[in-house]
């Protein structure tokens, strides 16, 4: 089954084309193109999506990567994956109709998908070659998901494909909107995620209990390198890492709250002026401290009340080495498996939603029925 799958949920544009073939019980998949169209330096000024532009952005890139699409695979396919949900609905239409049309004009079907089961079912994968014949990991029968995203922070009990419990999710921001308006109190770009990570990570590397140690040679070039440090040498040889909350730590469900460690940061960062880029590191290292500590504490308490043995982990904020770190000393220590997605896999993209699409062949819709649904739900 060769499935042409659209993502526009948020600020990507993606399009794919995938070749799924089931032999028994094993469903290989041969990713056929992969296109993804990154308006993050658009919205870079507003500090997070503009919807009105990123509507915009992707009418106009959904036929470019089309194009490419067609020169690179022709446009013999069997079905059309479309994501309908959860995301911007200005910016969901925009894919469902130009996956309508399509499904017109090549008299195709259309199976909607929801962005959150794209990004549950993205670490199946297990490797990320263009043309290649892979054999996707079939879903274990006791797992668990963390889906962290900038969008959604939720822990999902998996019963079967399809059949989904949210056990938690966050009660006001989701880590990754956290992150990204952190990065905006840092002066950091959008999205701000993989800045932060990167700072925080040089801090935990050079603070030894709460000193910093004198960075050796390599890490005073990758610090110039990656902030543009006037002077690499200019780094202070002690700094005090802050202690932020973490909220809702030790409340009894597995929600999450994110808005109020946000504000801790805002104002520490208002009682204590940022002077230099120690100063920032210091702050992202303890906002991500702070973030991380809560999700392990959540999903471990999770992971043993339902006895799951595999933990699937999806969304953006599944690329953060810091949590993925932190999860696989937890794996060791509780006994379970973590399926994480490959790096090409992490962010939005058309490829899980092609794979989520695949597992609901059945659930083909008349394209008259098919609807954005910005709060789509699992
Ligand atoms: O899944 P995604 O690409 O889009 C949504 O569905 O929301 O997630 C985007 C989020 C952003 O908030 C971004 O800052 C965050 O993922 N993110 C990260 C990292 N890379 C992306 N957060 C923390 N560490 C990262 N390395
Ligand atoms: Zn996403």
């Amino acid at each position: 089954m060769k499935i042409l799958s659209i993502e526009t949920s948020c600020d990507d544009t993606a399009i794919a084309v995938i070749e799924f073939e089931q032999i028994h019980q094993e469903t290989t998949c041969k990713i056929l193109a992969n296109f993804v169209s990154s308006q993050a330096s658009l919205h870079n000024e507003y500090g997070g999506v503009f919807p009105a532009m990123a509507k915009r952005e992707h009418i106009k890139n959904l036929p470019i990567l089309y194009q490419q699409v067609v020169e690179k695979c022709g446009e013999n396919f069997d079905a059309i994956t479309v994501t309908v949900g959860p995301g911007l609905e200005p910016c969901l239409w925009t894919g469902i109709t130009f996956a309508k049309e399509l499904a017109e004009r090549l008299n195709m079907p259309i199976i909607p998908v929801n962005h959150m089961e794209g990004h549950l079912f993205s670490s199946l994968l297990p490797e990320y070659e263009i043309g290649k014949e892979i054999i996707l990991k079939s879903l274990p029968n006791d797992s668990i998901s963390l889906l962290v995203s900038g969008g959604h922070t939720e822990i999902v009990k998996i019963n079967k494909i399809g059949d989904y419990e949210i056990m938690g999710h966050t009660v006001d921001d989701a880590v990754g909107e956290a992150y990204d308006k952190v990065a905006r109190m840092l002066g950091l770009p959008y999205p701000g995620g993989p800045h932060i990570s990167k700072l925080a990570e040089i801090s935990r590397g050079n603070v030894v209990s709460g000193r910093l140690a004198q960075p050796d040679e390599a890490s005073r070039a990758k610090i110039q390198q990656d902030f543009m440090c006037a002077d690499g040498n200019n780094i202070p040889l002690e700094i005090s890492k802050p202690k932020f909350p973490r909220p809702m730590i030790h409340s009894k469900d597995y929600n999450f709250s994110f808005s109020g460690l946000k504000t801790a940061v805002l104002y520490y960062i208002r009682d204590n002026p940022i002077k230099n880029e120690d100063d920032k590191m210091a702050i992202a290292c303890a906002f991500e401290d702070a973030a991380v500590e809560v999700l392990i504490k959540k999903i471990t308490t999770a992971i043993n009340e339902c006895g799951a043995t595999h933990l699937l982990l999806g969304g953006g904020v599944s690329a953060n080495k810091y949590l993925s770190s932190e999860l696989n000393k937890i794996s060791k220590e509780n006994n379970f498996e973590i399926y994480e997605p490959l790096k090409e896999l992490t962010g939005d993209n058309a490829v899980m939603i092609a794979i989520a699409g695949y597992f609901h062949q059945d659930e083909i819709m008349k394209s008259e029925n098919i609807k954005a649904n910005g709060n789509l739900k699992l």
